[in-house]
């Protein structure tokens, strides 16, 4: 999928003086911006919350620190371009919203709540019209890089721009050993197959909960692309503690069965390898994060079973390792690659403890993948920092938004 986030024309002299200057402003309350506008966006248009906005990310405010975090991470670099391009983030913002069928003309609705929500929290007397027509320009710089990016996408993919909901059936369900459920779908139509995918990408899955909501949910694929099903592996999350139990994952475990209709989005996300070269491969991965690795070798035992491929992967026991027999069958189809594990219990053939990197041999010219909880990821960076890994040959997953301002300074 040839895409790529065009630069953007540079921030004209005398908005980025008025940028520099209340940037400091805008940092330090954009979090209550966020948070205000949200909530106007969702008074105005509860059919957001409902059927598109992930409300466990909202709960949680996760999806308001990664808006703002985005936003002004733009406006910095705008104002300090020697500062290096934020390209990966438009890239993973733009297939997020292309996964969820976002279109150009929502960014107006959007820009009109944000804009109120600015006034509100900082006043009119500090948002003049040289500050507000300023803020303005950042946000259509950023929204028209980001609109361009998903045009591209629509485009790549064959189809208008937000067409990308299909509905499909449950052909199969497997119940994996550590409690991950994982569907196999094909296309309801069967004069429309579903696309193929590059390994390494998700769907969204759209689920219609009790209380009406259509809520949706992103699940790397865990096939091998091109038979026309899309495969993933979902992790059921219980209420522990104060939290409750996550809505869609509860839901598709307790009431998707073979033959069950879903919808789903066409396959999106720019984590993925590059499938017509031989540089080896590094797979890191902790719990869930364990399914994008797993479409990944599945690509590889079916079509290159010769590249070399490192697959490292932390747990908490062999018995919660998700798909750890699929991993180890495909192990054995894999000629060139190495396997090692670490369980926070003894087991045989493993390592005791957490992950550590200073253990393994990296092939200095891999490209090496990661995806996990937070604090994995955050350990994993620190130790590729340590061994020298340039940050261009690390390509991260996350399930949950990112706070670029956290992952701009992970080490
Ligand atoms: C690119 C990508 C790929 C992914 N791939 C996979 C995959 O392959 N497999 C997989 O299992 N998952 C994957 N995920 C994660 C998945 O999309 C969902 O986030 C996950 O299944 C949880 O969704 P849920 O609806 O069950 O939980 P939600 O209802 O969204 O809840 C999420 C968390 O928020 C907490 N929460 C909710 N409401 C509140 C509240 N009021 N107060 C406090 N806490 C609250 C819940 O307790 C829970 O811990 C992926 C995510 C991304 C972005
Ligand atoms: C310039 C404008 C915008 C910016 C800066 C922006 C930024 C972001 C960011 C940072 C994320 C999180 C990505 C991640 O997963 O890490 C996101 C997700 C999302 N965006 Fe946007 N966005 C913009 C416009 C829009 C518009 C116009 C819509 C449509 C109404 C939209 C809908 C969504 C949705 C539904 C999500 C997923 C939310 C979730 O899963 O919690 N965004 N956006």
């Amino acid at each position: 999928m040839n895409t790529a986030v065009r630069s953007e024309p540079e921030l004209e002299a005398h908005h980025a003086e008025i940028i520099r200057a209340t940037l400091p402003l805008v940092g330090a309350q954009v979090d209550e911006i966020t948070k205000v506008f949200y909530r106007t966006l969702f008074g105005d248009h509860p059919e957001l919350i409902r059927d598109l906005f992930n409300r466990g990310n909202q709960a949680q405010g996760s999806q308001q620190r990664a808006l703002a975090a985005s936003i002004a991470t733009f406006a910095t670099y705008l104002v300090d371009p020697d500062l290096p391009h934020p390209a990966a983030m438009l890239a993973r913002i733009g297939h997020k919203h292309a996964s969820l069928g976002v279109t150009a003309e929502q960014y107006q609705v959007v820009h009109d709540n944000l804009f109120t929500a600015i006034v509100e929290v900082l006043g009119a007397d500090v948002v003049t019209e040289p500050v507000a027509a300023a803020w303005d320009r950042v946000y259509w710089l950023m929204a028209d890089a980001l609109i361009d990016l998903e045009k591209q996408l629509y485009v790549a993919a064959g189809v208008e721009p937000g067409d990308v909901f299909r509905d499909v059936t449950v052909v199969a369900r497997a119940d994996d050993p550590s409690g991950v459920a994982v569907f196999t779908v094909e296309s309801a139509d069967p004069c429309a197959p579903l696309p193929s995918f590059i390994p390494g990408q998700y769907i969204s899955v759209g689920v219609h909960l009790p209380d009406g909501a259509r809520q949706l949910r992103q699940y790397s694929l865990v096939n091998a692309p091109g038979d026309g099903t899309l495969s993933f592996a979902v992790k059921r999350i219980d209420a522990i503690g104060g939290c409750p139990a996550g809505e869609v994952s509860s839901w598709l475990h307790h009431d998707v069965r073979p033959g069950d209709a879903l919808q789903v989005t066409l396959p999106f996300g720019d984590l993925v390898i590059d499938t017509d070269v031989a540089t080896p491969l590094v797979l890191i991965s902790a719990g869930v994060g364990a399914t994008p690795m797993i479409g990944i070798l599945e690509h590889l035992a079916a079509n290159t079973p010769d590249r070399h491929t490192v697959v490292l992967h932390a747990d908490r026991s062999p018995q919660t390792h998700p798909l750890r027999e699929r991993l180890l069958e495909l192990g054995t189809r894999l000629r060139s690659a190495t396997l090692e594990l670490w369980y926070q219990e003894t087991t045989e053939g493993a390592h005791l403890g957490l992950i550590d990197l200073s253990q393994v041999d990296l092939p200095a010219d891999a490209d090496i993948h990661v995806c996990g909880g937070t604090e994995f990821l955050h350990s994993v960076r620190t130790q590729l920092h340590a061994a020298g890994v340039p940050e261009e040959r690390v390509h991260i997953e996350q399930f949950t938004p990112t706070d670029w301002r956290l992952d701009a300074c992970p080490v």
